[in-house]
């Protein structure tokens, strides 16, 4: 069954999917009960390419770490530093006091596998000193909360609104710390206000508090500069965690924290205990990438694609789904799209995966705060800007095909009480 939808037209989506259903019943080629058609059929139609290809340095990484391999003394091929090896704690020192307004000295540096394993380890820290309850953002990163309960904590969820993590929420949460994503909330895009970080460190210092500031995605940004850190605000309070995980690939599993002072001993413990640190030889070459500003220069390289590729989805988006509203900042990996009424998120996220279009449900990254709306989060560093542009399409059928669902039925159930029809 074939269903006439140009989504290049200006008329909305909706419009044309109900005139297309209208026209279908009234022609005798779609009864009241039959099964609009799979969109994995439109995705064959439309032709899209479901490989996609990873945007990594690989000469640039390659040259660094055969350098590391080549010049590495066999004495440093013993057991290395838990805190990760001089080299790199003294690159990332100066780095992120540098781009972050991070306050730091290379030995409070603490080279980590992930993000992931920087929180984990920071929750045993807490913990081993008393921490018993941390607040996560809601919605919000799922690991952060995983990270918490696997370190034997309680996550106790804290609303996320339009100026970033509901603040005077935290009090009544009686938790011991938090953690948040200021820069760039992950997933909803909201970067945290001044007036409402005021409060945070006014707050965390009342409480004695720890403030985890998860800094995953800083370093694209694409109309204004990035926040300074929260840690640079209050070194004595912040444990400020980075990963190359958006910045270079998650493969890497090479990621940082820098703890406040008193935690300092407990996360060096932690690291001792579990035995678990990334490479020696990636770390040099992580060093080297940054000492030789090779890291800048891919940096600046990939903000000027990922904008072009944020640019793309946003325009197509506006053309092929305009009762979509896209929310956030400018920055990151991806957009959140906010669906029409009436739309079913999850039915439509299962009908764009099966047509192989990976989007995620806002649902996913709520713990208990169901979102009002409905929203996907459309990432878009992988795609090629064309493959961007089919993925838009084969959404819009996705969509089309759920508001479809519930349209059928109410315009069947028109035209069957309408006399004589
Ligand atoms: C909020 C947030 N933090 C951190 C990360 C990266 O974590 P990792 O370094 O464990 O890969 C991600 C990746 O999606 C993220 O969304």
């Amino acid at each position: 069954m074939d269903l006439e939808i140009d989504f290049r037209t200006g008329s909305s989506l909706r419009r044309q999917l109900e005139d297309a259903l209208r026209v279908a019943i009234r022609s005798g080629r779609l009864v009241p009960g039959s099964a609009l058609p799979p969109s994995r059929d439109l995705a064959e139609q439309l032709g899209v390419s479901r490989g996609v290809v990873i945007d990594f340095p690989r000469a640039g990484w390659k040259a660094a770490l055969m350098r590391a391999l080549r010049e590495l003394p066999d004495t440093r091929l013993g057991y290395a530093n838990h805190r990760g090896i001089a080299e790199l704690r003294n690159a990332l020192a100066g780095y992120l006091a540098r781009v972050r307004g991070v306050v730091v000295q290379p030995e409070h540096v603490v080279v980590c596998c992930a993000a992931s394993q920087a929180l984990t380890v920071l929750w045993h820290a807490l913990r081993h000193q008393g921490g018993r309850r941390v607040a996560i953002e809601d919605p919000g990163w799922r690991w952060q909360r995983y990270t918490v309960e696997h370190a034997g904590l309680e996550a106790v969820p804290v609303r996320v609104d339009g100026d970033g993590t509901v603040v005077s929420e935290l009090a009544a949460a009686d938790v011991d710390a938090v953690v948040m994503t200021p820069a760039h909330h992950y997933p909803t895009g909201v970067v945290m206000t001044a007036e409402r970080r005021g409060a945070l460190i006014a707050w965390a210092r009342e409480r004695g508090a720890l403030i985890v500031e998860d800094d995953y995605d800083v370093d694209y940004r694409f109309g204004r500069d990035p926040v300074a850190s929260l840690q640079g605000l209050a070194p004595d309070l912040v444990a400020f965690v980075g990963t190359t995980s958006k910045t270079l690939a998650p493969a890497l599993r090479l990621a940082w924290v820098v703890p406040p002072s008193h935690l300092i001993d407990d996360v060096e413990n932690v690291l001792l205990v579990t035995g678990v640190t990334p490479p020696t030889l990636d770390q040099i070459a992580m060093a080297s990438f940054i000492e030789d500003a090779a890291l800048e220069r891919h940096l600046r390289s990939m903000r000027r694609r990922y904008r072009a590729k944020r640019d793309v989805l946003v325009a197509a988006l506006g053309r092929q789904l305009s009762e979509v509203r896209v929310s956030g900042t400018a920055a990151g990996l991806h957009v959140l799209a906010w669906l029409p009424d009436g739309a079913d998120e999850h039915a439509t996220a299962m009908r764009a995966r099966q047509s192989g279009v990976g989007v995620h449900e806002l649902h996913r990254h709520c713990t208990t705060q169901a979102p009002s709306a409905s929203a996907l989060l459309l990432g878009f560093a992988l795609p090629t800007e064309s493959e961007l542009v089919t993925a838009t399409q084969l959404l819009a059928s996705a969509l089309c095909l759920c508001l479809g669902a519930v349209l059928m039925a109410v315009l069947a159930r028109r035209i069957r009480r309408r006399p004589g029809a």
